[in-house]
């Protein structure tokens, strides 16, 4: 049976009524008017998911106001059945995998893969370099959980550089530890994630010929380091030799570097200051395309992304969708909704207006009513 979410409920969670509901392994649509809890109840689930808000927020924020306790839980059924839960209590965060606390946070996550698509996406083109940066490091996150420890250990590393950086000592010995330690994790990073984008990269660019066909080839991207140019270095080079040329470089660059750090006190090249650059007809995008074509684009990232967990780990991610088809023009939607009936996965969609739903059958699947955060299932709907 593909992934799925069987069960949800939440308690103390944001506006959410404190209750259970059932769902379908294929649609299944929230239907409320504005600020009634729909996208509440998609992070939620996203939260439980993921162990990650869906947009960014603080996870105290995630608690209904006034209070200091709040739990959300549900079954999950893949490849194996899985009961998930997440307490908040007193600032901690307390996890449990079939009623008992995993030994590891990667034993929750594993096998679970989620794909949200929201409104605020946009940013993803249009905002900071590290929603990109992001975007690519929860890509390969869901495909490889082993990558989390690295970018943990490339984090940890980094922590200690800048403080040795702001240090009065800045013991030269000490330094060149770090930096060996800081470029072997800095170039792994950096393959996987140009192994990623070039996998990512023909999906994209045919989801966007899809929606805009009179623009065929018309978007590329690309990922932008201090580095240069890194196009020649393609995730088909042998993955030894691609992981020490990217750690030569970083050294090139640090020892390029070095006088700016020293003066600034802080680490001035790596992974953590990268970015994508997106082209529109060989330009810019931000400057370039339109609105149309930005969501285009956004849309087409997300259908990569999920061809991508889908060649890896054989399973379809569970989508999530907040109030997606309300902003789409025509020629976005119908793509869309074709594309979402090609997939096989769940897809929980949300709504304020229900005829923007251009799926067939409507009727066969689960119609939740939200209103004050109360969560109802009706059938009357149609
Ligand atoms: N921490 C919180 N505790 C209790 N209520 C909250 C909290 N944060 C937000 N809310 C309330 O939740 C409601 C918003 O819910 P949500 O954003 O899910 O609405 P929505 O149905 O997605 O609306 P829209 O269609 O406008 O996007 C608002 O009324 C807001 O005041
Ligand atoms: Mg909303």
């Amino acid at each position: 049976m593909h992934l799925h979410l069987k069960t949800f409920a939440s308690r103390n969670f944001r506006n959410l009524v404190e209750g259970q509901i059932q769902l379908h392994p294929r649609f299944n649509l929230f239907v409320g008017e504005n600020g009634q809890g729909k996208t509440n109840l998609l992070e939620a689930i996203y939260y439980l998911l993921t162990l990650r808000p869906m947009r960014q927020v603080r996870p105290r924020e995630l608690l209904a106001w006034g209070q200091t306790t709040a739990t959300v839980q549900g079954e999950l059924e893949g490849r194996v059945e899985r009961k998930l839960s997440v307490s908040f209590e007193k600032r901690k965060r307390k996890l449990k995998l079939n009623g008992a606390p995993p030994l590891r946070i990667d034993d929750y996550l594993f096998d679970t893969q989620v794909v949200a698509f929201t409104p605020e996406d946009l940013q993803l083109v249009r905002g900071a370099p590290d929603l990109r940066r992001r975007f690519l490091d929860r890509a390969i996150f869901h495909t490889d959980i082993n990558y989390l420890s690295e970018v943990r250990q490339y984090l940890r590393i980094l922590k200690h550089r800048n403080a040795l950086l702001r240090s009065d000592s800045r013991d030269r010995d000490v330094l060149s530890v770090l930096n060996e330690q800081f470029t072997g994790w800095g170039a792994r990073i950096l393959r996987r994630r140009l192994g990623l984008l070039e996998r990512l990269r023909p999906y994209a660019k045919e989801t966007f010929g899809r929606i805009f066909p009179e623009q065929i080839d018309a978007i590329d991207l690309s990922y932008h380091t201090q580095l240069g140019n890194l196009s020649h270095l393609n995730g088909s080079m042998p993955p030894g030799l691609i992981e020490e040329d990217l750690q030569s470089a970083l050294w090139a660059q640090i020892k390029k570097y070095q006088q700016r750090e020293l003066d600034r006190r802080s680490t001035l090249v790596g992974p953590h200051l990268d970015d994508i650059h997106f082209l529109f007809q060989g330009r810019p995008f931000k400057v370039s395309a339109s609105q149309g074509q930005t969501r285009a684009l956004v849309l087409s990232l997300k259908v990569a992304e999920i061809f991508e967990i889908q060649n890896r780990t054989k399973q379809h991610p569970v989508l999530l969708l907040d109030d997606v088809a309300g902003e789409l023009d025509p020629r976005h939607s119908s793509f869309l909704f074709e594309f979402l009936e090609e997939t096989h996965g769940q897809v929980l969609l949300s709504t304020t207006n229900l005829s923007s739903i251009q799926l067939p059958e409507l009727k066969q699947y689960p119609y939740f009513h939200l209103e004050n955060g109360q969560v109802s299932h009706r059938n009357d709907a149609f």
